[in-house]
């Protein structure tokens, strides 16, 4: 169910995207932010993404459709301690807790393996609980919070770590 993307993946990532920031953020991002989110831009991003090949990108598929995505590569802010980062994760709200998001990762860290990258963080805002008990449930552990600017809104936004890729929990 879990494969690597391919360029023309790109348009149903970007609508997997949008509709998952409007029901993942919604009370934590301002409205008019959400609603100005335009899948046609992200496919474009994501087009590029999967075309320039740095950052690696899987989805989950069901009958429907594409349903969840994930992409993780080098880490990028200079995190001391970190080699490797998955960068977003998202699964549609209807497709949630039928265990996508954990094949996902373990799509992902097999990648950062490939790369050499030998641990992983992630970057999840704060008042995300349910995406934070998902990393929990993985046996990420809390690394630090700092501040992010999203559009208008500042938020805070926490990290969890693992050590070694071996220390996910599936
Ligand atoms: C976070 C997310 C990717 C998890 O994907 P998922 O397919 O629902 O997760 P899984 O079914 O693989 O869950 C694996 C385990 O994680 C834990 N878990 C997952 N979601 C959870 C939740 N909402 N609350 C508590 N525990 C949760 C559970 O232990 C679960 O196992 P179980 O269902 O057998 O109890 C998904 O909920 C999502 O897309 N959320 C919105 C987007 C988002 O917040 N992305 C992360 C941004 S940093």
């Amino acid at each position: 169910m879990v494969r690597p993307a391919a360029l023309d993946d790109a348009p149903a990532i970007a609508r997997v995207h949008v509709a998952s920031w409007r029901t993942t953020y919604r009370g934590m991002l301002p409205d008019d932010f959400l609603a100005s989110l335009s899948a046609a831009q992200y496919a474009e991003r994501w087009s590029r993404v999967i075309g320039e090949g740095s950052s690696r990108v899987y989805v989950v598929e069901e009958p429907e459709g594409i349903v969840g995505f994930a992409s993780g590569g080098r880490e990028r802010a200079g995190e001391g301690g970190f080699a490797g980062e998955l960068y977003a994760i998202y699964v549609l709200d209807g497709s949630r807790r039928r265990g996508h998001g954990r094949e996902l990762v373990r799509a992902v860290a097999e990648a950062l393996r490939e790369m050499k990258l030998p641990d992983m963080i992630v970057w999840v805002l704060r008042d995300n609980t349910d995406a934070r008990q998902f990393y929990e449930h993985l046996g990420g552990v809390y690394v630090r919070s700092q501040p992010i600017t999203i559009g208008t809104a500042t938020l805070e936004e926490v990290s969890y770590g693992w050590q070694a890729l071996d220390e996910i929990r599936y």
